[in-house]
Protein backbone atom coordinates (compact mmCIF):
# COMPACT_ATOMS: atom_id res chain seq x y z
CA UNK A 1 0.00 0.00 0.00
CA UNK A 2 1.55 3.17 -1.02
CA UNK A 3 1.97 5.82 2.02
CA UNK A 4 -0.41 9.25 0.85
CA UNK A 5 -0.62 12.40 2.22
CA UNK A 6 -3.65 14.77 1.66
CA UNK A 7 -2.99 18.51 1.58
CA UNK A 8 -6.32 19.87 1.53
CA UNK A 9 -9.08 22.79 1.71
CA UNK A 10 -12.40 21.45 2.38
CA UNK A 11 -14.42 21.71 -0.12
CA UNK A 12 -17.07 19.76 -1.35
CA UNK A 13 -14.69 17.42 -3.81
CA UNK A 14 -12.09 17.48 -1.26
CA UNK A 15 -14.30 15.82 1.28
CA UNK A 16 -15.10 13.21 -1.69
CA UNK A 17 -11.64 12.99 -2.41
CA UNK A 18 -10.70 11.96 1.46
CA UNK A 19 -13.29 9.84 1.32
CA UNK A 20 -12.13 8.22 -2.08
CA UNK A 21 -9.01 7.91 -0.67
CA UNK A 22 -10.05 6.14 2.44
CA UNK A 23 -12.05 3.79 0.57
CA UNK A 24 -8.76 2.40 -1.21
CA UNK A 25 -7.24 -0.17 -0.44
CA UNK A 26 -4.27 0.31 -2.98
CA UNK A 27 -3.31 3.48 -0.18
CA UNK A 28 -2.82 4.25 3.25
CA UNK A 29 -3.53 7.35 3.75
CA UNK A 30 -1.45 8.10 6.78
CA UNK A 31 -1.69 12.59 7.23
CA UNK A 32 -4.06 15.21 6.12
CA UNK A 33 -2.56 18.54 5.88
CA UNK A 34 -5.07 21.41 5.47
CA UNK A 35 -4.37 24.77 3.79
CA UNK A 36 -6.40 28.07 3.60
CA UNK A 37 -8.86 27.74 -0.03
CA UNK A 38 -11.82 27.45 -0.60
CA UNK A 39 -12.14 28.91 3.12
CA UNK A 40 -10.64 29.73 5.95
CA UNK A 41 -7.81 27.52 7.45
CA UNK A 42 -10.03 26.85 11.31
CA UNK A 43 -13.11 25.82 8.67
CA UNK A 44 -10.89 23.52 5.85
CA UNK A 45 -9.20 22.19 9.44
CA UNK A 46 -12.59 21.32 11.21
CA UNK A 47 -14.12 20.01 8.32
CA UNK A 48 -11.25 17.84 7.45
CA UNK A 49 -11.61 16.09 10.87
CA UNK A 50 -15.50 15.79 10.33
CA UNK A 51 -14.80 14.07 7.16
CA UNK A 52 -12.13 11.69 8.34
CA UNK A 53 -14.77 10.98 11.29
CA UNK A 54 -17.76 10.28 9.11
CA UNK A 55 -15.77 7.86 7.43
CA UNK A 56 -14.91 6.38 11.21
CA UNK A 57 -11.15 7.06 10.67
CA UNK A 58 -10.64 9.94 13.25
CA UNK A 59 -7.08 8.18 14.16
CA UNK A 60 -5.75 9.56 10.57
CA UNK A 61 -3.97 12.82 12.13
CA UNK A 62 -4.60 15.97 10.75
CA UNK A 63 -2.09 18.73 10.79
CA UNK A 64 -2.77 22.68 9.92
CA UNK A 65 -0.99 24.60 7.66
CA UNK A 66 -0.95 28.06 5.96
CA UNK A 67 -3.72 30.27 6.82
CA UNK A 68 -2.99 32.62 3.54
CA UNK A 69 -1.19 32.33 0.59
CA UNK A 70 3.08 33.00 0.31
CA UNK A 71 3.00 37.15 -0.88
CA UNK A 72 -0.44 38.49 -1.92
CA UNK A 73 -3.50 38.12 0.03
CA UNK A 74 -6.74 36.68 -1.47
CA UNK A 75 -9.11 38.63 -2.56
CA UNK A 76 -12.15 36.20 -2.12
CA UNK A 77 -12.68 32.45 -1.28
CA UNK A 78 -14.91 30.20 -2.60
CA UNK A 79 -17.70 30.20 -0.30
CA UNK A 80 -20.25 30.64 -3.16
CA UNK A 81 -19.21 27.22 -4.78
CA UNK A 82 -18.61 24.94 -1.48
CA UNK A 83 -20.94 26.95 1.06
CA UNK A 84 -19.97 29.33 3.71
CA UNK A 85 -18.70 26.66 5.73
CA UNK A 86 -16.94 24.53 2.63
CA UNK A 87 -19.63 21.53 2.97
CA UNK A 88 -22.41 22.57 0.83
CA UNK A 89 -24.28 23.59 3.79
CA UNK A 90 -24.00 20.54 5.23
CA UNK A 91 -23.04 20.48 8.90
CA UNK A 92 -21.14 17.15 9.62
CA UNK A 93 -20.78 15.75 13.50
CA UNK A 94 -17.96 16.74 15.62
CA UNK A 95 -14.97 14.70 16.08
CA UNK A 96 -13.98 13.43 19.15
CA UNK A 97 -10.26 14.08 17.67
CA UNK A 98 -7.97 17.49 18.06
CA UNK A 99 -6.14 18.97 15.46
CA UNK A 100 -2.27 17.60 15.32
CA UNK A 101 -0.01 19.96 17.53
CA UNK A 102 2.03 20.05 14.75
CA UNK A 103 2.23 22.65 11.74
CA UNK A 104 1.41 21.11 8.82
CA UNK A 105 5.50 21.31 7.37
CA UNK A 106 6.32 19.57 10.37
CA UNK A 107 4.03 16.67 10.24
CA UNK A 108 4.78 16.37 7.01
CA UNK A 109 8.65 16.11 7.50
CA UNK A 110 8.59 13.75 10.26
CA UNK A 111 6.75 11.35 8.39
CA UNK A 112 8.74 11.94 5.23
CA UNK A 113 11.67 11.26 7.33
CA UNK A 114 10.21 8.02 8.64
CA UNK A 115 9.73 6.76 5.11
CA UNK A 116 12.02 5.66 2.90
CA UNK A 117 13.01 8.10 0.09
CA UNK A 118 10.86 7.95 -3.33
CA UNK A 119 7.81 5.88 -1.57
CA UNK A 120 5.13 8.99 -0.01
CA UNK A 121 2.57 10.16 -2.39
CA UNK A 122 1.38 13.55 -1.57
CA UNK A 123 -1.40 14.65 -3.06
CA UNK A 124 -2.12 18.45 -2.65
CA UNK A 125 -6.11 19.32 -3.70
CA UNK A 126 -5.92 22.90 -2.89
CA UNK A 127 -3.77 25.88 -2.72
CA UNK A 128 0.27 24.72 -3.29
CA UNK A 129 1.10 27.08 -0.34
CA UNK A 130 2.22 24.45 2.16
CA UNK A 131 4.23 21.84 -0.17
CA UNK A 132 5.91 25.69 -1.07
CA UNK A 133 6.77 25.82 2.77
CA UNK A 134 8.15 22.36 2.57
CA UNK A 135 10.52 22.51 -0.06
CA UNK A 136 11.84 26.23 1.81
CA UNK A 137 11.45 24.69 5.38
CA UNK A 138 12.41 21.31 4.92
CA UNK A 139 14.55 20.77 1.80
CA UNK A 140 15.36 17.25 2.48
CA UNK A 141 12.38 15.93 3.68
CA UNK A 142 10.82 17.44 0.41
CA UNK A 143 13.41 15.50 -1.21
CA UNK A 144 12.08 12.51 -0.29
CA UNK A 145 8.79 12.36 -2.00
CA UNK A 146 7.77 9.73 -4.08
CA UNK A 147 5.34 11.71 -6.14
CA UNK A 148 3.03 14.85 -5.71
CA UNK A 149 -0.15 14.66 -7.99
CA UNK A 150 -1.82 17.54 -7.88
CA UNK A 151 -5.10 18.70 -8.53
CA UNK A 152 -5.21 22.21 -9.90
CA UNK A 153 -3.95 24.41 -13.33
CA UNK A 154 -4.99 24.26 -17.05
CA UNK A 155 -3.28 23.96 -19.79
CA UNK A 156 -6.06 24.77 -22.43
CA UNK A 157 -9.06 24.99 -20.66
CA UNK A 158 -8.30 28.69 -19.80
CA UNK A 159 -9.82 29.62 -16.15
CA UNK A 160 -12.48 28.89 -13.44
CA UNK A 161 -11.89 31.76 -10.90
CA UNK A 162 -10.74 34.15 -13.71
CA UNK A 163 -10.96 33.55 -17.55
CA UNK A 164 -6.73 33.11 -16.92
CA UNK A 165 -6.73 30.76 -13.72
CA UNK A 166 -7.60 27.83 -12.18
CA UNK A 167 -8.81 28.31 -8.25
CA UNK A 168 -5.76 26.48 -6.58
CA UNK A 169 -2.98 27.94 -9.13
CA UNK A 170 -4.80 31.56 -8.66
CA UNK A 171 -4.69 31.28 -4.53
CA UNK A 172 -1.60 30.87 -4.85
CA UNK A 173 0.44 31.33 -7.56
CA UNK A 174 3.85 31.96 -6.29
CA UNK A 175 3.72 28.49 -4.25
CA UNK A 176 2.51 26.66 -7.26
CA UNK A 177 5.40 28.06 -9.36
CA UNK A 178 7.98 27.22 -6.69
CA UNK A 179 6.47 23.16 -6.53
CA UNK A 180 6.04 23.07 -10.47
CA UNK A 181 9.59 23.97 -10.76
CA UNK A 182 10.99 22.22 -7.99
CA UNK A 183 12.39 19.17 -9.54
CA UNK A 184 10.10 17.08 -7.58
CA UNK A 185 8.04 14.58 -9.74
CA UNK A 186 5.11 16.53 -10.14
CA UNK A 187 1.41 15.18 -11.57
CA UNK A 188 -0.68 18.21 -12.73
CA UNK A 189 -3.82 17.09 -12.74
CA UNK A 190 -5.91 20.49 -14.17
CA UNK A 191 -9.19 20.86 -15.56
CA UNK A 192 -8.66 19.70 -19.13
CA UNK A 193 -8.91 16.18 -17.40
CA UNK A 194 -11.23 17.46 -14.09
CA UNK A 195 -13.93 19.25 -16.50
CA UNK A 196 -14.70 16.35 -18.95
CA UNK A 197 -15.13 14.55 -15.47
CA UNK A 198 -18.80 14.74 -15.16
CA UNK A 199 -20.13 12.61 -12.03
CA UNK A 200 -24.04 12.50 -12.63
CA UNK A 201 -27.04 13.00 -10.65
CA UNK A 202 -27.96 9.33 -11.49
CA UNK A 203 -23.89 8.18 -9.99
CA UNK A 204 -25.00 9.95 -6.89
CA UNK A 205 -27.80 8.47 -6.60
CA UNK A 206 -26.47 5.14 -6.69
CA UNK A 207 -24.00 5.82 -3.88
CA UNK A 208 -26.44 7.58 -1.61
CA UNK A 209 -28.29 4.56 -1.69
CA UNK A 210 -25.86 1.76 -1.84
CA UNK A 211 -23.06 3.78 0.25
CA UNK A 212 -24.34 3.55 3.94
CA UNK A 213 -24.23 6.69 6.07
CA UNK A 214 -21.06 7.64 4.28
CA UNK A 215 -22.80 7.24 0.77
CA UNK A 216 -25.44 9.44 2.07
CA UNK A 217 -23.94 12.02 3.15
CA UNK A 218 -21.41 12.54 0.51
CA UNK A 219 -24.48 12.37 -1.90
CA UNK A 220 -26.00 15.86 0.38
CA UNK A 221 -22.71 17.48 0.58
CA UNK A 222 -22.81 17.48 -2.96
CA UNK A 223 -26.36 18.53 -3.48
CA UNK A 224 -25.52 22.21 -3.77
CA UNK A 225 -22.74 21.49 -6.02
CA UNK A 226 -25.21 20.62 -8.51
CA UNK A 227 -27.25 23.36 -8.56
CA UNK A 228 -23.76 25.61 -8.62
CA UNK A 229 -22.45 23.70 -11.42
CA UNK A 230 -25.33 23.97 -13.02
CA UNK A 231 -25.63 27.55 -12.64
CA UNK A 232 -22.08 28.48 -13.58
CA UNK A 233 -21.53 25.87 -16.19
CA UNK A 234 -24.52 24.67 -17.72
CA UNK A 235 -23.45 20.95 -16.35
CA UNK A 236 -25.75 18.26 -15.45
CA UNK A 237 -24.06 16.34 -12.59
CA UNK A 238 -20.94 17.44 -11.10
CA UNK A 239 -17.62 18.07 -11.96
CA UNK A 240 -15.51 16.50 -8.74
CA UNK A 241 -12.49 17.77 -9.25
CA UNK A 242 -10.06 16.71 -6.58
CA UNK A 243 -11.70 13.08 -6.26
CA UNK A 244 -10.09 12.60 -9.88
CA UNK A 245 -6.61 14.23 -8.60
CA UNK A 246 -6.71 11.18 -6.01
CA UNK A 247 -7.98 8.29 -8.56
CA UNK A 248 -4.44 9.25 -10.34
CA UNK A 249 -2.81 8.51 -6.88
CA UNK A 250 -4.37 6.13 -5.98
CA UNK A 251 -4.07 4.07 -9.44
CA UNK A 252 -0.95 5.60 -11.29
CA UNK A 253 -1.34 5.95 -14.83
CA UNK A 254 -5.36 6.38 -14.82
CA UNK A 255 -4.16 9.58 -16.53
CA UNK A 256 -2.40 9.96 -20.11
CA UNK A 257 0.25 12.68 -19.19
CA UNK A 258 2.74 14.53 -21.16
CA UNK A 259 6.07 16.21 -19.69
CA UNK A 260 5.82 19.65 -20.23
CA UNK A 261 7.71 22.89 -18.92
CA UNK A 262 4.97 25.00 -16.67
CA UNK A 263 5.14 28.50 -15.78
CA UNK A 264 2.58 30.09 -13.69
CA UNK A 265 1.96 33.57 -14.07
CA UNK A 266 2.92 35.81 -11.08
CA UNK A 267 2.46 38.97 -12.55
CA UNK A 268 -0.69 41.05 -10.95
CA UNK A 269 -2.68 41.48 -13.55
CA UNK A 270 -5.52 39.91 -15.84
CA UNK A 271 -3.22 36.77 -16.08
CA UNK A 272 -2.26 36.24 -12.55
CA UNK A 273 -2.04 32.29 -11.60
CA UNK A 274 -2.27 30.79 -15.16
CA UNK A 275 -0.41 27.81 -15.79
CA UNK A 276 1.22 28.42 -19.24
CA UNK A 277 2.13 24.99 -20.45
CA UNK A 278 4.84 25.24 -22.55
CA UNK A 279 4.43 22.92 -26.08
CA UNK A 280 7.88 23.07 -27.33
CA UNK A 281 10.40 21.02 -25.77
CA UNK A 282 11.25 20.34 -22.07
CA UNK A 283 14.29 22.41 -21.02
CA UNK A 284 13.90 22.57 -17.39
CA UNK A 285 12.83 19.98 -15.13
CA UNK A 286 9.08 19.50 -16.56
CA UNK A 287 5.64 18.31 -14.84
CA UNK A 288 3.92 15.49 -15.85
CA UNK A 289 0.68 17.30 -17.92
CA UNK A 290 -2.92 15.71 -17.67
CA UNK A 291 -3.78 15.91 -21.08
CA UNK A 292 -6.15 13.27 -21.60
CA UNK A 293 -8.97 10.77 -19.19
CA UNK A 294 -10.87 8.01 -19.91
CA UNK A 295 -13.96 10.09 -17.78
CA UNK A 296 -16.61 7.47 -18.16
CA UNK A 297 -13.87 4.83 -16.21
CA UNK A 298 -12.93 7.64 -13.80
CA UNK A 299 -16.33 8.45 -12.34
CA UNK A 300 -17.30 4.54 -12.16
CA UNK A 301 -14.65 4.09 -10.22
CA UNK A 302 -15.31 6.73 -7.86
CA UNK A 303 -19.03 5.69 -8.06
CA UNK A 304 -17.91 2.13 -6.51
CA UNK A 305 -15.61 3.30 -4.55
CA UNK A 306 -18.04 5.63 -2.37
CA UNK A 307 -20.95 2.48 -2.89
CA UNK A 308 -18.41 0.11 -1.07
CA UNK A 309 -19.17 2.22 2.12
CA UNK A 310 -22.49 0.47 2.46
CA UNK A 311 -21.18 -2.94 2.81
C1 LIG B 1 -10.29 23.38 -7.31
O1 LIG B 1 -10.75 24.56 -6.66
C2 LIG B 1 -11.47 24.23 -5.52
O2 LIG B 1 -12.61 25.01 -5.43
C3 LIG B 1 -11.78 22.76 -5.61
O3 LIG B 1 -11.83 22.17 -4.31
C4 LIG B 1 -10.65 22.21 -6.42
O4 LIG B 1 -9.55 21.86 -5.61
C5 LIG B 1 -10.89 23.33 -8.70
O5 LIG B 1 -10.48 24.43 -9.45
CA1 LIG C 1 -9.71 21.63 -3.18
Amino acid sequence: RTPLVIDTDPGIDDALAILLALASPEVDLQLVTTVHGNVELAQTTQNALRVLHLAGRPDVPVAAGAAGPLVHPLPERAGHVHGAAGLGGVELPASPATVDPRPAVVALADLLMAHEPGTVTVAPIGPLTNIALLLHVFPEAAARIGRVVWMGGSATRGGNVTAAAEFNAWADPEAAQAVLRSGLAVTMVGLDVTMPTVLTEAGIERFRDTGGRVGKTAAGILRQYVDSARDRYGIDGVVVHDALALTEAIVPGTLTTTRRDVVVDTTLGAGRGQTLVDRRAVAGHGVEVAESVDSAAAVEFLVERLSSYGT
